[in-house]
């Protein structure tokens, strides 16, 4: 049996609301048809974005939103998406199929869609990427001059003139996107001493203080990144992706075998490693932790759905990305000590996407299921836990550590209201997992809980059947005067409230 030990009455880390923060790019399907269709549109809308769309993302309790991009976000002029949408210029999107951007949802629409977003549990934080690539230092000061300034100023006076007399709550401000590849192929030191001169130059120009992101790569860039430019920083961007194969044959989104869900999850897994190498190189420049890891892009990459534009990234969602997610999740709290924000890639209709859309349809993915199941950890507070689970492997010899993955992850918080939560990820494909569960510090008296399982391995929501893959109450449990026995389905997430 594995065993599972949660220190109930120990833990002071605050596990952040922004690690379950989400992305929006000027990419295929997300902004337009995913969130926007237009306030003419026959599809009910609020000045523009979907009804329905909106109403499911509310309920993640979304504490931010990153925009325009990705690479789009180093192409992106600011000054192209404000005043009458009928007269901004239309542009070509060179990084995503070429498409024709008509600027339509811009600097206005994307702040009142964060504005739409917010929940009873908070707002939902604009978090948004200027251009480095081939914009300039003044272009990206007076965009946080046209969003923050209170007062008069050239750019407040034109934000008023388009329709907003007070100033946005931004704070969250990333220098750059991936600017040693598709944001201007820069090398660390350039980079390092562009975001210096740019850093300088951005203010928040009301009483908030600004959270600069400055763009993270691998070990030698974030290395002279933070030697460099890391006293200039409060965050360092970094994404990682999960490939099950090259990057030339990715692998598809549904139809996949045994060995190549293993390979998912163990290359899920290895965000670990990669959290833990940037975070040692952070540790060295900043030692008491004042950087936050952004994990800004995350989620699984596979195949285009066939007979899609190969541009848009859209594609399929299963119970395998459900587990990416929870696992995912499970490592993020980990380290919260240094992780301070994720978004995952991306909201709509792109890569792991939490609802997709056709037409006036749309359906919640197994990924979206996971956000709204672990919303409990949201701020609260990590209970140090250990797990012992069974080793699962993909054959191959099991004493080598590159062939094993523990077959359960699990987390587990308290929140403000002392109720303890755990997240449980049974990962094996097709073995239930038993597990004695030992709350140190606490009587568990109840028990209650969701699950999230499927028939299948590449069991997934369509337009036909949008409810096949759904939590379901969780009553597979038996606890006693000392511990709780749960039995967690195969390739299962399951979330349990304990109090
Ligand atoms: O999320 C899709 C793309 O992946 C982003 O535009 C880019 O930053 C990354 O390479």
């Amino acid at each position: 049996m594995d065993r599972l030990v949660v220190n109930a009455d120990l833990g002071t880390q605050k596990i952040s609301r922004h690690l379950y923060g989400h992305f929006a790019e000027h990419l295929g399907r997300c902004i337009y048809e995913g969130l926007w269709v237009g306030t003419d549109s026959g599809i009910p809308n609020t000045r523009g974005f979907r009804n329905d769309v909106v109403a499911a993302l509310r309920k993640l309790n979304m504490p931010n939103l990153r925009w325009p991009g990705g690479c789009f976000a180093d192409t992106y002029h600011w000054t192209d998406g404000i005043g009458p949408r009928e007269k901004r210029p239309t542009i070509v999107n060179v990084h995503w199929g070429g498409t024709t951007e008509n600027n339509h949802v811009g600097t206005h629409e994307f702040l009142d869609l964060c504005e739409q977003l917010g929940s009873p549990a908070g707002p939902c934080e604009p978090a948004i990427c200027g251009n480095v690539g081939s914009g300039t230092v003044r272009e990206m000061a007076e965009w946080l001059e046209y969003l923050t300034m209170p007062g008069q100023s050239p750019m407040a006076d034109l934000r008023r003139r388009n329709g907003r007399a007070e100033p946005w709550p931004v704070k969250y401000w990333g220098v750059g996107n991936e600017n040693w590849g598709c944001g201007g192929n820069m090398r660390p030191q350039y980079y390092a001493d562009l975001y210096r001169n740019y850093a300088s130059y951005c203010r928040h120009f009301g009483r908030q203080k600004l959270y600069k992101i400055a763009c993270g790569h691998l070990d030698e860039w974030n290395e002279v990144l933070m030697r460099e430019a890391g006293r200039f920083m409060d965050g360092l961007s970094v994404h990682y992706y999960t490939v099950p194969g090259p990057w030339e044959k990715k692998g598809s989104a549904t139809q996949f075998d045994a060995p190549e869900w293993w390979v998912t999850l163990k290359k899920g897994w290895e965000i670990e490693t990669f959290i833990r190498k940037t975070a040692g190189i952070m540790d060295r420049y900043d030692p008491q932790r004042r950087v936050g890891m952004i994990m800004d892009e995350w989620g699984t990459w596979f195949d285009v759905e066939p007979g899609t534009n190969p541009g848009f990234l859209y594609q399929q969602n299963t119970i395998r990305d459900a587990l990416v997610a929870g696992l995912t999740f499970n490592i993020f709290h980990a380290h919260a000590e240094r992780v301070f924000m994720a978004n995952i890639a991306q909201t709509v209709n792109v890569l792991q996407a939490m609802v997709l859309t056709d037409g006036e349809k749309m359906l919640l993915t197994p990924t979206y299921h996971v956000f709204e199941m672990y919303k409990v950890h949201q701020d609260a507070t990590l209970l140090p836990s250990h797990v012992e689970a069974a080793p699962y492997t993909a054959g191959g010899d099991a004493s080598d550590p590159k062939n094993v993955l523990p077959q359960v992850s699990a987390s587990a918080s308290r929140d403000a209201a002392g109720k303890v939560h755990v997240s449980l990820c049974n990962l094996h494909h097709e073995k239930g997992a038993e597990l004695l569960c030992d709350f140190r510090g606490m009587t568990a008296a109840s028990v209650t809980g969701r699950v999230l399982t499927a028939p299948a391995m590449n069991s997934m929501n369509t337009f036909d059947r949008p409810d096949a893959v759904k939590p379901v109450t969780f009553s597979d449990y038996k606890l006693g005067k000392a511990d709780l026995r749960v039995a967690l389905p195969p390739r299962s997430v399951t979330v349990l409230e304990i109090a």
